[in-house]
């Protein structure tokens, strides 16, 4: 840091602090997009978690939206820091008919900027500077700076299994885990505050059971813990019984949202999170929200959301779109039919060339396991893997830096964010590589 500095100490630390590590390439990437005629050359997108396969329903409904509907007054106006009543109806209805399927009280919705602000203000009114917030590894990386930045709480990564085919039915954590974190984090003289759990997972698509989340949600309320669930691939959801990916599901798990236990249970402890970024491909929207019937949270995020608040133009427009529950449901089948079929492409590609992979129930990802083609078992060969990959093929993916899992070699294919159609380009690319690499593998073994 330099001596010159006109900033704080806190601002150079952020100055200094990289919010991921596949951000600088990923700018370049942007600059150099490929396209089949133009620019085969360019660059094939799969590391950041963008849907963009039910974009072109949307655009026709926001466009049809916007022309034939004046802007109401209010829009031009404040409105309540949490979200305009009426936003928040609609919001409470859609959640209630497609994601929760149980009642959701628009009194006890917080609304923010995307999910980002509502992890921030979440974490930073649930615990104080120190205290430990526990994520089941491997885990979205940016949850560190999400609840550290700002509110100064640490992130524990819980490890419950080193291979990627430990969890090829579903996520492992259970009580024992949470035992030992909690002694672990004790042990250091922090408090256990809050466990997070993303459901589907992001980065291995995995979903847990009503029996396993009933598990946790008991543990948490005996050891005064808050958990969260982070429902943002909640509507994402794979089609399990698509025939060429059935044979990977030895057993059913169908989605059940967290808002039916918090409706059983009315705990201060428990709270949700969600957000339209993923579902309805809007993250250039900014539109999202914690649910929680601690009326303190409640009005602590109330007070702190000035700085998060959604624009009332956004709240105007969404407000239509996700009242319109036809639309919605039509959107929701067509974009996990999609899903689904672009996610079977990537699965058909990595069984060919016998790459393991977790079978995912739901989210835009594949988390896939490279370990055997790494120079060493080490971050620095991961990174180089990494890039070996992208400079060979033009196939941009994410190394697992940051997620907190034990082994090395492990990534995430997102596979939402191109059409199938380059979808299909950039898997064939990595076909090859991968070839190239298992050749050079048996001739030197
Ligand atoms: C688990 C998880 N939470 C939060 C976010 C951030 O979402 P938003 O764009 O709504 O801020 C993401 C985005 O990748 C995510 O995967």
């Amino acid at each position: 840091m330099s001596d010159q500095s006109t900033i704080s100490k806190r601002g150079q630390e952020a100055s200094n602090t990289m919010l991921r590590i596949d951000m600088e390439i990923y700018g370049k990437a942007l600059e150099n997009i490929f396209h089949k005629e133009t620019n085969p050359d360019g660059a094939l997108i799969l590391n950041m978690a963008e849907n963009n396969l039910s974009w072109y329903l949307l655009k026709e409904k926001i466009e049809t939206l916007t022309r034939d509907n004046e802007i109401p007054d209010w829009v031009s106006n404040y409105t309540m820091s949490t979200g305009a009543p009426i936003f928040r109806e609609a919001v409470a209805e859609f959640l209630s008919r497609f994601l929760t399927k149980s009642p959701i009280n628009p009194d006890h919705l917080a609304c923010s900027a995307g999910a980002t602000p509502v992890i921030e203000v979440s974490a930073w009114i649930l615990g104080d500077e120190g205290d430990v917030v526990v994520f089941p590894a491997p885990s979205y990386p940016v949850y560190t700076p999400d609840i550290g930045n700002k509110g100064r709480l640490e992130r524990y990564d819980l490890i419950t299994h080193d291979d990627l085919e430990d969890i090829h039915s579903e996520p492992l954590l259970d009580i024992e885990h949470l035992e030992k974190a909690k002694s672990d984090i004790e042990g250091q003289g922090k408090q256990f505050k809050m466990l997070v759990l993303t459901n589907p997972d992001n980065p291995t698509g995995g979903m847990y059971t009503l029996e396993k989340l009933l598990k946790i949600t008991d543990w948490c309320l005996e050891n005064e813990v808050h958990l969260v669930v982070n429902e943002i691939y909640g509507l994402s959801l794979i089609d399990t019984n698509h025939p060429a990916i059935k044979g990977d599901y030895k057993k059913d798990i169908d989605f059940v949202s967290f808002a039916q236990i918090m409706q059983d249970r009315q705990s201060d402890y428990l709270h949700l999170w969600y957000s339209i970024s993923k579902d309805i491909g809007s993250s250039g929207f900014r539109v999202g929200l914690a649910y929680s019937f601690n009326e303190q949270f409640l009005k602590a995020y109330a007070n702190l959301n000035a700085p998060h608040m959604i624009s009332n133009y956004t709240q105007w427009v969404f407000q239509m779109v996700l009242s319109d529950h036809d639309f919605m449901e039509n959107y929701i089948q067509k974009n996990q039919e999609a899903l689904t079929e672009s996610y079977a492409v990537v699965v058909k590609s990595l069984k060919a060339v016998g790459i393991t992979y977790v079978p995912s129930r739901g989210s835009l990802f594949a988390w896939i396991d490279l370990g055997d083609f790494l120079s060493a078992p080490t971050q620095e060969a991961e990174t180089e893997l990494w890039l070996d990959i992208y400079h060979k093929t033009n196939v941009l993916i994410t190394p697992a830096h940051g997620f907190g899992n034990s082994k090395r070699g492990q990534y995430r294919l997102v596979y939402t964010a191109i059409s199938k159609g380059d979808l299909d380009v950039a898997m064939r690319k990595l076909g090859e590589y991968f070839r190239g690499l298992n050749k050079l593998k048996s001739d030197t073994d």
